[in-house]
């Protein structure tokens, strides 16, 4: 299967959004889609086969309420592939693409994002593939009362 990444486009939105409804709970308005897409152009990315058809995506941005003492950091909001394009090693190019991005150009000092508890496939991915840790658990993160463990990863060399 011919696949490739490439950044996030605004006509990309729709696709996005359609794969994000296949695959997750976590669901997003447009305009949340459009905010980050025109906010942080170079830090959402998808995964494009042959046929056109976008088949994963990365949708992320920078913090915006940074607490006081804290460093510019981004922000996994989500990312999803669809089933028939999993353990390719999608994800993990969309996540690489992403996190240079923020690195190179916001000059992030680390990348956070939420996880569900029960997640492994995820888990697995920013773990053990990505080499994230885990800061703390935050109780009932997630609208049906699952918890989320809040990850990060340094993007300092
Ligand atoms: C999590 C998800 C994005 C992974 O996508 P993917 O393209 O299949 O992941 P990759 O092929 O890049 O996997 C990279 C590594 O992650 C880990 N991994 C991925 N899927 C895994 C699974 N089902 N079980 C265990 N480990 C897994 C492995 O370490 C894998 O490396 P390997 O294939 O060499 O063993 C995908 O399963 C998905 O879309 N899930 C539903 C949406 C979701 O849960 N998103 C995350 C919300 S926080």
């Amino acid at each position: 299967m011919s696949v490739s990444i490439r950044p996030a486009r605004a006509d990309d939105l729709t696709a996005m959004q359609a794969c994000n409804l296949q695959n997750l709970p976590e669901n997003y308005t447009m305009r949340y889609y459009l905010y980050h897409a025109m906010t942080w152009p170079s830090l959402s990315y998808v995964a494009e086969d042959a046929k056109g058809r976008i088949v994963g995506y990365v949708l992320a941005k920078m913090e915006e309420d940074i607490a006081p003492g804290d460093e510019p950091h981004g922000h996994l909001t989500s990312i999803s592939v669809l089933r028939s394009y999993r353990r390719l090693g999608l994800a993990k190019k969309l996540m690489l693409q992403s996190q240079d991005a923020m690195a190179s150009i916001y000059k992030a000092s680390y990348v956070s994002l939420h996880v569900r508890k029960s997640n492994r496939a995820a888990l697995s991915l920013y773990r053990d593939s990505l080499g994230f840790t885990v800061q703390g658990i935050e109780k009932k993160y997630y609208a049906d009362g699952e918890d989320a463990y809040a990850m990060r990863l340094s993007l300092k060399q």
